[in-house]
């Protein structure tokens, strides 16, 4: 006698209907979460959002770059800092000022915020249950179909987060190789391995050695110093352009010579330069990889990616976490898949992006502003400044003009800043951005 008793099964849930959703546009009530206790003007309600957040989450906000000094330079009230709504590439502040996003939370959203094929994919799987006790289906579907689009994805696992992924493509290159040392460009995230600084120990990243981008010979002579004991070579692959072909050779090359893994980290790159990342434009194919960001249009999930003579080191450590294989996120990644099946995207972000970096290059030659350049490649590009102080009041005035611009960071585009309007808008804020505060500076 078995020591349970055998049920009958439970014959299965249909799945969710279209529906029996509820609608997607009118369905949530942000106003009652946002409604001011008294009547305040529209700076003062976004600036009464501000103080709270850095009364009670350190540094304000719990993504460093969406902190207000990340923001802005400065942490007084300089401009908005939180949003109620976000749809296309537009955010609506507290006060309801509508604000066009050049920053597409820092590169997670290529296609467009809210945008309604990966919301509904999302509330889908909601709806037919995020998690259970088995991993679900859509695990295994997904990793198979980034297997299809990324060169060097045999195998796949999910986390979810960047520094996760990348965390982990490092655990499984140093099992795989049984080797410690790593050598590195790029950023990858905040864990202990790749950072220095407050509250990490020097025994926690002394394996790893960081090196400049592009530069051939410091990355000869760390892999060489490294030699036998060489676990990994990561790299970021485009650290605001294109690496010369040489480096990413010279990678290859030295990885290949030493038994190390070369590890390419796609997580701005990847469903953005290409579908399949840096490694698909390039020809060049990494023995692993890690994705996320664009991925997944702004839900949390990314992925290790990789060989699976290497990948299968991964079963050789442990690499775990609980909500790894949660649906909703994978329905976005199956969503965003589609667009790119069904679309161009990556073209469109370059196409989009240049008209983007045009539009502000043109905003700084007309206004004869100085000290101001824009650089990074289409898809990620970016405005310097020589001036800490001037960049400030720039973001400062084209933010009240309602465009939001990233500082000292990339702006991405999506496929929601396509619309001629919002090019055009783009242009307009930054023309009289710049023209003030070239009149402040000559005044
Ligand atoms: C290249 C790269 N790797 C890793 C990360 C870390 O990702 P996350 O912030 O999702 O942990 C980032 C984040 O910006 C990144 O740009």
């Amino acid at each position: 006698m078995p020591f349970f008793r055998r049920r009958e099964p439970v014959p299965p849930k249909e799945a969710p209907r279209d529906e029996d959703l509820p609608e997607l546009d009118e369905s949530i009530d942000v106003d009652d979460a946002t409604a001011p206790e008294e009547e305040l003007d529209a700076q003062a309600l976004d600036g009464s959002w501000t103080r709270r957040s850095a009364d009670v989450i350190p540094g304000g906000a719990s993504t460093g770059s969406k902190q207000a000094a990340a923001l802005y330079g400065d942490d007084h009230e300089v401009g908005p800092t939180h949003f109620s709504r976000a749809s296309g590439c537009v955010m609506s502040t507290p006060a309801d000022t509508q604000i066009v996003d050049c920053t597409m939370a820092l590169g997670s959203v290529a296609i467009g915020y809210a945008d309604e094929s990966v919301t509904r994919a999302v509330m889908m799987a909601a709806a037919a249950g995020n998690v259970a006790g088995f991993s679900h289906t859509s695990e295994v579907e997904v990793a198979e179909r980034l297997c299809e689009v990324i060169p060097c994805a045999e195998q796949v696992r999910f986390l979810k987060s960047g520094a996760e992924a990348v965390t982990a493509a490092v655990r499984i290159a140093r099992t795989a190789t049984s080797r410690p040392r790593v050598v590195a460009c790029g950023y990858f995230g905040w864990h202990d391995w790749s950072n220095s600084g407050a509250g990490i120990p020097d025994s926690a990243h002394h394996e790893t050695q960081f090196v400049p981008f592009d530069d051939v010979p410091a990355l000869e002579r760390a892999c060489r110093a490294a030699g036998q004991n060489l676990a990994a070579v990561i790299l970021e692959p485009v650290i605001e352009r294109l690496p010369s072909e040489a480096w990413i050779a010279a990678a290859r090359r030295l990885c290949d010579e030493l038994g190390a893994v070369l590890i390419f980290d796609e997580i701005k790159t990847g469903f953005r330069v290409r579908t399949g990342g840096y490694q698909e434009y390039s020809g060049v194919t990494p023995d692993l990889a890690t994705f996320g960001k664009a991925m997944a249009n702004g839900y949390p999930i990314a992925a290790v990616v990789g060989l699976t003579p290497i990948m299968d080191a991964a079963s050789l450590t442990w690499i775990s976490s609980t909500l790894a294989g949660e649906a909703t996120a994978l329905a976005a990644v199956g969503a965003v898949l589609d667009r790119h099946a069904q679309e161009k995207v990556c073209d469109e972000l370059w196409s989009i992006g240049k008209q983007m970096r045009e539009s502000v290059e043109r905003a700084v030659s007309a206004s004869g502003a100085e000290g101001v350049t824009v650089d990074g490649i289409d898809p990620m590009w970016l405005i310097r400044f020589d001036d800490a102080t001037r960049q400030r009041r720039f973001l400062e005035l084209a933010v009240g003009e309602g465009v939001l611009f990233k500082r000292g960071a990339y702006n991405f585009s999506a496929l929601a800043h396509g619309d001629e309007e919002v090019i055009v808008e783009i242009e307009r804020a930054a023309s009289s951005a710049f023209v003030t505060l070239t009149e402040e500076s000559e005044a």
